[in-house]
């Protein structure tokens, strides 16, 4: 199965994915806190990321959280996104904060606090 070396631009960081695995699935296994996991169905989106390099294919998401323009901008949900080539992704939103400062609080608070509305 192909493995590609995958690049979180926030932090510089790297790590190999092999096709099979999500992007999110292979962020968890740098075995690093501060990867936010909440549903891992493509439904709270706190897995935000922009691909900034490279292929990926993706499975259904929630258009709440990637609309039709950010998907065409390269916006994808990390648990929904196969790599198909070594690629470069920035986090976004939650991910991002949890990505650049390690975050301590729960996953699901995580993902609770992504799906809060906005007042
Ligand atoms: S973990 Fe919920 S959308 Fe990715």
């Amino acid at each position: 199965m192909p493995r590609y070396e995958i690049r979180i631009d926030n932090t510089g960081e790297t790590y190999v994915c092999a096709d099979t695995r999500t992007l999110l699935e292979g962020m968890e296994a740098l075995v690093r806190r501060g990867i936010p996991v909440g549903c891992r169905g493509g439904g709270c989106g706190v897995c935000k990321v922009r691909i900034e390099a490279g292929a990926v294919r993706t499975e259904k998401m929630s258009r709440r959280h990637v609309s039709l323009d950010d998907e065409a901008a390269g916006v994808v949900l990390a648990c929904r996104a196969y790599p198909m080539s070594d690629v470069q992704l920035k986090a976004l939103d939650t991910m991002a904060r949890c990505v650049e400062r390690g975050c301590t609080a729960s996953f699901l608070d995580a993902a609770r606090r992504a799906q809060r509305p906005t007042l």
